[in-house]
């Protein structure tokens, strides 16, 4: 029986995870842990544990008690939070990455987590942005994203941990709303359209970016850490990708089935700089062959889920 560990697990893209994790697997298959502990279904209907990332005496006696065997961790700042308190998002999304690492490697566990989009940088080619190229991000998130990304390669060539992770876009889900990400308004945007028909982004008209919905986001981690090992050519981080958007695109398929919704912009320079240094849109196609990735939604099959749902 497998046995998972999730940090982070009641953050976005966290509290589906381990819903869908548990329908696969088993309730009892998947430990979720967070800083804090709430009065929701991820805590209810399975084990679950307050662990903070920093503390790694904690994090490897959890390991330890519930016999894991697989780590997927999660628990990290987002883009604008960290550029926010850039010395505290090294504090949290480094330091907790390593110590999962540390777990990890302790246990002999798999180890998934998550890169991103903002592991680019401005000097990366912006359109069809291959697997392999220049990454020099200019945030500390992507500073993060790229050193862990090099880690994670790291401890999979140095101590044999099977590391795995992909570079996720804006991830897009009517469950949980991200917080302090850059591509946060996308999501904003379904919420704004469903009650009051408005909404004001804080990222211009025509700033392209990476984005995905979240089944589709859930389902891509799930097969990834199913691959045969043999496949994989790469390991930290698999380029994936849907839907690469801007906001009039959104606002457009979103007049669809809400045909009076108003977009209008009031633009915040620092998230837009982030945008702006982030590609237009990514290949996947590494990802396709090495594991066979294929989203299941584009712009219009997710924009009608999200507003029947929310
Ligand atoms: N959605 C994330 C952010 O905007 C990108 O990884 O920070």
């Amino acid at each position: 029986m497998k046995k998972i560990l999730v940090t982070g697990a009641l953050g976005q893209i966290g509290s589906e995870l381990v819903m869908k994790l548990r329908e696969v697997y088993g309730n009892d298959s998947v430990l979720a842990t967070d800083i804090r502990k709430e009065d929701c279904e991820v805590v209810h209907s399975g084990p679950f544990e307050i662990l903070d990332v920093q503390d790694a005496k904690r994090f490897s006696s959890l390991a330890r008690e519930y016999h894991i065997d697989t780590i997927m961790h999660l628990a990290a700042l987002l883009s604008a939070k960290a550029e926010a308190n850039p010395q505290l998002a090294w504090t949290i999304n480094m330091g907790g990455l390593v110590n999962a690492l540390e777990v990890a490697r302790e246990h002999n566990t798999q180890f998934f987590t998550p890169s991103s989009i903002g592991a680019f940088g401005p000097n990366t080619p912006k359109s069809r942005t291959p697997q392999d190229t220049i990454q020099r991000p200019t945030t500390m998130y992507g500073v993060n994203k790229v050193s862990g990304e090099l880690l994670c390669d790291y401890y999979y060539q140095k101590f044999g941990v099977d590391t795995r992770g992909v570079r996720f876009p804006g991830l897009i889900s009517y469950v949980t709303k991200p917080g302090g990400g850059t591509t946060d308004y996308a999501v904003e945007m379904y919420y704004g359209a469903k009650e009051n028909k408005a909404y004001t982004s804080y990222i211009k008209s025509g700033t392209y970016m990476d984005m995905m919905y979240m089944p589709d986001a859930i389902h891509a981690i799930i097969q990834l850490m199913e691959a045969d090992s043999s496949r994989l050519i790469h390991r930290n981080a698999f380029n994936v990708s849907a839907i690469s958007a801007e906001p009039e695109d959104f606002a457009q398929a979103i007049r669809k089935h809400i045909p009076d919704f108003q977009l209008s912009y009031d633009v915040d320079p620092i998230r837009q700089a982030i945008a702006e240094s982030w590609p237009n849109s990514i290949n996947c196609q590494a990802a396709k062959e090495e594991w066979g990735f294929q989203p299941k939604f584009d712009l219009h099959s997710m924009s009608e889920d999200m507003l029947e749902k929310i």
